[in-house]
């Protein structure tokens, strides 16, 4: 079952992604390079983003449920100049995987995309997760282009 988010879920939400983003998030990579980063773990920034799809438009996310349970999210932005909506960020948990959650989070996400009147839908996905060969060009993404992202410390450790 696919239904609205509601406030009570953001923890569980915030659980699901630190547990799914381990291999694909350019959060995780940033901490395998360079460790961990001040107060926050890869994690904690990375739940961060949920906090701000939750926010930024919370009408805009919905919950997997398998009995009872929450196997997933999906999160999205509109904009209402530009007319193209887009897709921050979508995870099922591993034990659900492979059953067709994620299809039915992303046409749920393209349907009201365009409900809220958005012309085209845009998604991102690192070259290290297998999803982005497979499954969105199957759900009918077209590649346009692919980045490249870079970082460095700002303070360079002291020579002995
Ligand atoms: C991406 C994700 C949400 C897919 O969820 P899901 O419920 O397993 O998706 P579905 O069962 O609907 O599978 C859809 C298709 O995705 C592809 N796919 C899913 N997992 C895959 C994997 N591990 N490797 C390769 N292809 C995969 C397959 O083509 C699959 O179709 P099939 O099962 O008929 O072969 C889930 O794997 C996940 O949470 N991954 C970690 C977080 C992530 O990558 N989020 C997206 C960031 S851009």
């Amino acid at each position: 079952m696919i239904r609205n988010y509601k406030p009570s879920d953001l923890q569980t939400l915030r659980q699901i992604t630190a547990i799914c983003f381990e291999k694909v998030s350019i959060d995780k990579n940033i901490e395998d390079r360079f460790g961990r980063i001040g107060d926050m773990d890869w994690k904690e920034r990375k739940m961060s983003h949920i906090d701000d799809d939750t926010e930024a438009n919370p009408d805009g996310v919905f919950v997997a449920e398998v009995e009872g349970e929450i196997a997933g999210y999906i999160t999205t932005r509109i904009n209402h100049a530009t007319r193209i909506g887009g897709i921050p960020n979508l995870a099922v948990l591993p034990q659900f995987q492979r059953r067709g959650i994620g299809r039915q989070l992303i046409e749920k996400a393209l349907a009201y995309l365009q409900s809220k009147g958005m012309l085209y839908a845009r998604i991102e996905t690192l070259e290290q997760n297998p999803v982005g060969t497979s499954f969105y060009p199957t759900m009918g993404f077209t590649e346009i282009a692919r980045q490249i992202h870079y970082i460095q410390p700002l303070s360079k450790p002291k020579p002995n």
